[in-house]
């Protein structure tokens, strides 16, 4: 059965079932990441720290923890009700957010170059921040233009790759137990370029998937002078936005 063919009520509990688990993976993976960078001790890490650079725990630190906010704080952005009930909070909440991507991303740079995990992981963390930055700016620019709907799209393309680091950790928990049980003979390293390029590529097809299927596709199939056909006789695009927790 598809999204389209459910009643009203079972489309609320099916958003608010997939959000729940987006908020609650986002602050368990905060809450598990963050802290081994807040105690000050390189030891802490959980990833191999260059003895030579000195900077390198600072530079994991000083990334993680605004990145760790924007994680938890992105889902209570997509929430409807929220929105439109505290404008003012949606707007502080989103100008933290975007702020916190900015000092994250600028961390990361550092982080990446003194990575230990190889070129193909520097790549991947690079081409990660140049996506991040791009797809805030053209957030940013949409809302300040008041095209909202827009907006909204390119925030939902953000989000998916904040999200990254959910699924990088997913990814990685699944490995380590298959490389553990099933394949010992795979090489850690390995596996950590594979989930990296994994998390990001996935996160963004699945998005892409999402935002044809929810948003451009009921617009595309709009009727001249018409409101859009979704199939199931409902606006895509008006007052409760596709995408979006109710
Ligand atoms: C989406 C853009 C992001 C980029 C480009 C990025 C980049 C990086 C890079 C380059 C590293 C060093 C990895 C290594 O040495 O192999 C790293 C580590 C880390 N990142 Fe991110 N990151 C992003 C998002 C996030 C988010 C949203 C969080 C939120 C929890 C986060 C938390 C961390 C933590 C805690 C580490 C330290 C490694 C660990 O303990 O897992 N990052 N990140």
């Amino acid at each position: 059965m598809t999204t389209g063919s459910l009643s009203r009520a079972a489309r609320r509990r099916w958003w608010w079932t997939l959000w729940t688990l987006l908020a609650v993976s986002a602050l368990g993976i905060a809450g598990f990441a963050v802290p081994p960078y807040l105690t000050g001790n390189p030891a802490d890490s959980n990833v191999p720290i260059d003895a030579d650079v000195a900077w390198h725990y600072l530079s994991l630190g000083i990334h993680a923890v605004p990145a760790g906010l924007a994680l938890v704080l992105g889902p209570f952005q997509f929430v409807s009700r929220l929105r439109v009930r505290r404008p003012r909070l949606h707007r502080v909440a989103g100008r933290i957010y975007m702020i916190c991507i900015l000092i994250a991303a600028a961390a990361a740079v550092f982080a990446a170059a003194a990575t230990l995990g190889g070129l193909a992981v520097q790549v991947a963390f690079y081409l990660l921040v140049a996506a991040w930055l791009y797809t805030a700016a053209k957030a940013y620019r949409h809302i300040r233009r008041g095209e909202v709907q827009l907006h909204r799209i390119w925030m939902i393309r953000n989000y998916a790759l904040t999200f990254a680091a959910v699924t990088l950790r997913s990814y990685l928990l699944i490995g380590v137990v298959l490389k553990k049980t099933l394949f010992p003979s795979i090489d850690f390293d390995e596996l950590y370029t594979a989930c990296v390029w994994a998390s990001i590529l996935g996160n963004v097809l699945v998005t892409e998937y999402l935002i044809v299927q929810k948003t451009l596709a009921p617009l595309a199939r709009r009727r001249p002078g018409g409101r859009p056909a979704t199939g199931n006789g409902e606006p895509a695009i008006g007052a409760r936005p596709a995408l979006d927790a109710p």
